[in-house]
């Protein structure tokens, strides 16, 4: 712990009267803070682990790690999908050391303990040495496991609430994305994998950061522009920014945006992927599909991000390390019956615009790094400005609200301190459109 004095008196000065937002930068460098947040969120919420679609067939597993937990997310032989603590409960090597495989049974390289993919220990070299009465440990488990639409959380709370109560509104918008396959969306095999000099929160506010599009990634929009290729400038202006609860929140573009960003998809590729939507118009309902076409950077709290755009969607889980350093895993999630040169050209996109060595991730990264360089200075500049759009009627996607309904709820879990949300108008209808399927379900019982 560091000493009293040197903690703010507040991280969050949200003055309404003003208006001001602002977040105090010593809750990007100090290890007290770190330790809290581990604490008092990564111990208490639900947490992105992968994707059922990773796990193709019974006995796949891959390894993550989660809340710095080293875990095997696997499915036994029947097909369930299982997380397991990375750990022998004999003396605690760790049992899987490939990043992914297949395998009926998974033996501890130590002394030779043998657990099935149901966790149950089948082997012990030498076991009459343990006496009749041992009991066989199995593999640990974290308390809580499961899944919404595919996507599989843990938590190591056992008592969190439930995880469809906790996505909140936020589920709505994963639906937007997961309807766009009448057969389930699957995630790609391969991922990119990088680490940040950065606090991970500064990643967080970036992957909804409208208002640094045009700045921060000015070289990618002169290459595109340098190709001939149109850029649609008003597609950054029609977004909004909605907030969706327990601190969830997306920049959600109308519809037809989002194609600004990525190598132009060829016309034959276009066409493919708006006849897809087309033929999606009877099952969800005009409205729905409309809002499908738009572009959306969500982010499920803490740190799972969504992001839907015409080149791709990816999915970008954030991994706080130490104060000043992250790791960052990212994967492509494609509708399964899309066409070969669809797909090659929005792979191409994922490597080339959010890869790692990427046209766009790099520039962020750098622009993360000297933020949290800079906060050496934190006690003479101590308070980043997070206030934009606080005037708004409805905020814009280049707004900050986003960030601010973030912070709220960080601010919530860490310091106790509850902050009501800010008064906005509602959107408008083009960001409303109900699914058809719900709107039936509602009326008829
Ligand atoms: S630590 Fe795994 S068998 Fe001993
Ligand atoms: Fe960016």
């Amino acid at each position: 712990m560091t000493q009293p004095s040197s903690r703010p008196v507040r991280y969050i000065d949200d003055d309404r009267d003003l208006p001001r937002f602002r977040v105090n930068r010593a809750a990007m460098v100090d290890p007290d803070v770190f330790a809290r947040e581990q604490e008092r969120i990564f111990d208490k919420v639900w947490l992105y682990v992968g994707h059922e679609t990773e796990l193709t067939k019974p006995n796949d597993f891959k390894t993550r790690t989660v809340a710095g937990r080293p875990l095997i997310f696997a499915r036994d032989r029947r097909g369930v999908v299982q997380v397991w603590v990375n750990s022998c409960p004999h003396r605690g090597a760790m049992i899987c050391r490939e990043p992914a495989g297949n395998a009926r049974f998974m033996t501890c390289f130590y002394h030779g303990w043998s657990f099935d993919t149901s966790g149950r220990l089948v082997s012990v070299p030498g076991d009459t040495a343990y006496g009749p009465d041992f009991v066989r440990p199995g593999l640990a488990a974290p308390p809580q496991v499961d899944s919404y639409r595919g996507f599989v959380f843990v938590s190591f709370n056992p008592d969190v609430e439930p995880l469809a109560d906790y996505l909140a509104e936020a589920t709505e918008f994963i639906d937007l994305v997961c309807d766009q396959s009448e057969s389930g969306m699957q995630v790609l095999e391969g991922t990119h994998e990088y680490s940040v000099k950065a606090n991970w929160k500064l990643l967080v506010e970036n992957s909804y950061d409208g208002y640094h599009a045009v700045s921060t990634h000015q070289r990618y929009f002169e290459m595109v522009m340098a190709s001939g290729a149109e850029l649609d400038a008003t597609a950054l202006g029609d977004s909004i920014g909605v907030a969706l609860g327990n601190g969830h929140a997306a920049s959600v573009g109308g519809p037809n945006t989002g194609g600004m960003f990525g190598r132009p998809l060829s016309a034959a590729a276009q066409a493919e992927r708006q006849g897809r939507f087309e033929s999606l118009r009877g099952r969800h309902g005009a409205a729905w599909v409309d809002r499908m076409t738009g572009a959306r950077n969500l982010v499920i709290f803490p740190n799972l991000v969504i992001i839907d755009l015409v080149m791709g969607v990816v999915i970008r889980k954030i991994d706080p390390v130490r104060p000043d350093y992250m790791e960052v895993t990212a994967w492509e999630l494609v509708p399964p019956e899309e066409g070969a040169e669809l797909r090659k050209q929005r792979l191409d996109n994922f490597l080339t615009f959010w890869g790692p060595g990427g046209l766009a991730s790099p520039d962020d990264v750098e622009a993360l790094e000297t933020c949290q360089r800079s906060f050496a200075a934190h006690r003479e500049l101590p308070w980043s400005d997070v206030s934009r759009g606080m005037v708004s009627a409805v905020p814009l996607g280049s707004d900050e609200l986003q960030m601010r309904t973030w912070w709220r709820r960080w601010n919530e879990l860490v310091n106790d301190e509850v902050l009501p949300p800010e008064p906005h108008d509602p959107p408008g209808d083009r960001f409303r459109g109900e699914r058809l399927e719900l709107q039936d379900q509602g009326t008829s019982v």
